[in-house]
């Protein structure tokens, strides 16, 4: 897959989530404010160069952190990133751990998604003079892209789980422990609060979409101990993994 390297519009976007709220060793070259019929994205879309190439990156939290992911606008976001020319993005996003796998430092590739989200914009074509529409979100990543991903991790010896199912919740407040259990139930691997509607979103604007997810904690009730203890513990772990699967996926020129 080629990951377009001019970087007066790179077409390969990172959109960046607790962590992430800028990326090291990113030589910026341009701010682009977007506005959009939507309103106003995170933030200005960072347009610059990584390890060379072209990037474009935005803090989906805002700069600074500040959205809360059931604030964010998400519609405004992809949307800006369609403007700007992006065709690929890789979503990182910080999730709490249920599979026994999924443990506090790791990386994975979810293939799966089951939406508990309320209340969001979730849809361009929401009936309000855009048409019907249906997308096929069977498989609601890009394949393409999450064997990419798969395939430059494991070149560059980077553990990282292949798989997995993302149920995205409403948050802000994390989990109660019978939360967990259903979702366990439900066949839920990981879990976040702002996969949905980003990807459905992302699959309407015909972009293609993978998420990284970096686990943070284990999940409500699954691990002695508060969970904010534990993302403090494995938050940078989690992000040296991210920096150096970018750095894969976006070899040095
Ligand atoms: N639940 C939901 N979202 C999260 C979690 C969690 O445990 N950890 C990081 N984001």
């Amino acid at each position: 897959m080629s990951l377009m390297s001019d970087s007066s519009q790179p077409e390969f976007a990172v959109i960046g989530g607790t962590g992430l709220n800028q990326l090291a060793e990113f030589e910026l070259l341009e701010e682009r404010r977007i506005e959009t019929p939507y309103g106003a994205p995170s933030a200005a879309l960072k347009i610059g160069r990584f390890n060379g190439r072209g990037l474009v990156f935005l803090a989906r939290h805002g700069d600074g952190h500040h959205i809360p992911p059931h604030a964010i606008n998400y519609r405004a976001n992809i949307h800006a990133l369609r403007e700007a020319g992006v065709r690929q993005v890789l979503a990182v996003a910080a999730v709490g751990g249920i599979r026994r796998d999924m443990r506090p430092g790791v990386i994975a590739f979810p293939d799966q998604l089951i939406d508990y989200t309320w209340g969001r914009a979730h849809s361009f074509h929401d009936g309000s003079g855009s048409g019907v529409e249906h997308i096929e979100f069977g498989q609601p990543y890009s394949e393409m892209l999450r064997h990419e991903c798969i395939r430059v991790a494991a070149q560059a010896g980077l553990e990282a789980v292949e798989e997995g199912v993302y149920g995205a919740t409403q948050g802000p407040r994390l989990e109660t422990e019978a939360e967990i259990r259903r979702m366990q139930r439900d066949g839920v691997d990981l879990v976040g609060m702002t996969g949905m509607p980003e990807t459905a979103l992302a699959r309407e604007a015909g972009l293609e979409y993978a998420c990284c997810a970096v686990v943070v904690n284990w999940a409500a009730g699954l691990a002695d101990g508060g969970i904010h203890d534990q993302i403090e513990e494995s938050l940078a772990e989690g992000m040296g993994r991210v920096h150096r699967l970018l750095q894969a996926l976006l070899p040095a020129q």
